[in-house]
């Protein structure tokens, strides 16, 4: 009789979607390690709001189990993210690894979700490599190459035949200068200069008057998240803005988290990227009103996107495995997901663990009042050209 009630109870409970009485409800931890000070706030916060509202949006609990977010914060410094990792799986068992603002930062915990197994779920950091440096690492960002080769194809139709290339000196800023290079040349495009600034406390000052001085029909620039904000100043103030020289680059530099400080001189500048706060489709009206509406004063960039997209991953990958924890089995569900997230259509593709997505040519127009980079061409399913070029 006792018996015959519990089980009543628990149909109940299971049916209701509730925790069986008496029995508390699994927790699945997923720490998420993010810059949240320092230089690369802006990605931190992007992604933290982004992932909190994707759990707000779906409820916290998937397939039986309970989902708990564990934010740390490794202020952009790769030691501390290997360690904070360490301490998230030992310490607090948690079922996934995921954030990794920074290329130095998601690679420095490759070779530990390895080790535990755990899946890495890497929602910013573009270099092409990191995928390669662990079986356990799904990328729900972005390539920086994805744009660049895109970008490349774009200056080549329009009539730009010499380039100067300007990069963050590290392991994106390279992938950005050399899939540039590679795409331009091979069409007959000239690259006059190729420099690189230090990623930390960039003075761009000298390297945009060696650039002015090769006298190139665009400036070509890569530099993360946030850091546009500083070329764009620099570029004013030498008054390069009235040389005739194009500023072109991946959607990087006009980062819409930082674009409305830009002023008029932003008008006009072409990038290509995965990601617009003004792409138009219902979906994104849907995101970026939520987003706004949890984080006023905001709003949501390519950032955003990878943080959002890594939480349905790891929703979905929860789903097929019948919420079972095995990191192998967890990353085997991932591989090939297909679905629509704010950005416009995208893939886990089985064979890398690597984003597929479409990648947008944009120019900086005032929308509303408000700089935008507005959408005006597409190139659909694009897949990380490194990786492609390598089979
Ligand atoms: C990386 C960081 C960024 O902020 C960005 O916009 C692109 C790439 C990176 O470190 O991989």
């Amino acid at each position: 009789m006792l018996r015959k009630s519990l089980l009543m109870a628990l149909a109940t409970a299971a049916l209701a979607g509730l925790p069986a009485p008496g029995l508390a409800q699994e927790t699945v931890k997923v720490g998420l390690i993010l810059p949240m000070t320092g230089p690369f706030t802006s990605t931190g916060k992007q992604i933290a709001a982004a992932a909190r509202l994707y759990m707000q949006e779906h409820g916290a609990t998937v397939a039986g189990k309970k989902i708990e977010l564990v934010l740390k914060d490794d202020t952009g410094n790769a030691e501390l993210t290997k360690r904070l990792a360490q301490e998230l799986v030992v310490s607090e068992k948690v079922r996934f690894l995921a954030g990794f603002g920074l290329t130095p930062l998601a690679l420095a915990v490759a070779p530990l979700a390895t080790e535990a197994k755990v899946p890495q779920i890497v929602m910013a950091a573009g270099t092409s490599i990191i995928t390669e440096r662990s079986p356990f690492v799904v990328r729900t960002s972005f390539t920086v190459p994805q744009s660049a080769v895109v970008i490349a194809d774009w200056a080549v139709k329009s009539n730009v035949k010499k380039v100067v290339t300007l990069v963050s000196d590290y392991a994106p800023g390279h992938d950005a200068e050399k899939s540039f290079k590679e795409r331009f040349t091979a069409a007959g495009g000239q690259i006059a200069a190729e420099l690189r600034v230090p990623l930390q406390n960039p003075d761009f000052a000298p390297f945009l008057q060696r650039a002015a001085d090769a006298k190139p029909d665009a400036l070509y620039v890569f530099v993360p998240s946030g850091a546009g904000a500083i070329v764009m100043k620099q570029f004013l103030e030498r008054g390069l803005d009235k040389s005739g020289i194009r500023l072109i680059g991946t959607g990087d530099l006009t980062d819409d988290d930082i674009l409305p400080g830009f002023g008029d001189a932003a008008l006009g500048i072409i990038t290509a990227h995965l990601y617009a706060t003004a792409h138009p489709s219902p979906k994104n009206k849907a995101y970026v009103a939520a987003f706004s509406k949890a984080n006023p004063g905001m709003r949501p960039n390519f950032m955003s996107v990878g943080g959002y997209d890594g939480m349905h991953l790891i929703y979905e990958a929860l789903k097929k495995t019948g919420g079972k924890t095995d990191g192998e089995a967890l990353v085997a569900a991932m591989k090939g997901l297909a679905w629509e997230s704010p950005r416009g259509p995208i893939a886990i593709d089985p064979q890398t663990r690597d984003i597929v997505q479409n990648i947008y040519i944009r120019k900086v127009e005032r929308v509303n009042g408000e700089l935008h980079n507005v959408e005006f061409a597409t190139f659909e399913a694009v897949k990380d050209p490194v990786k492609a070029a390598k089979k």
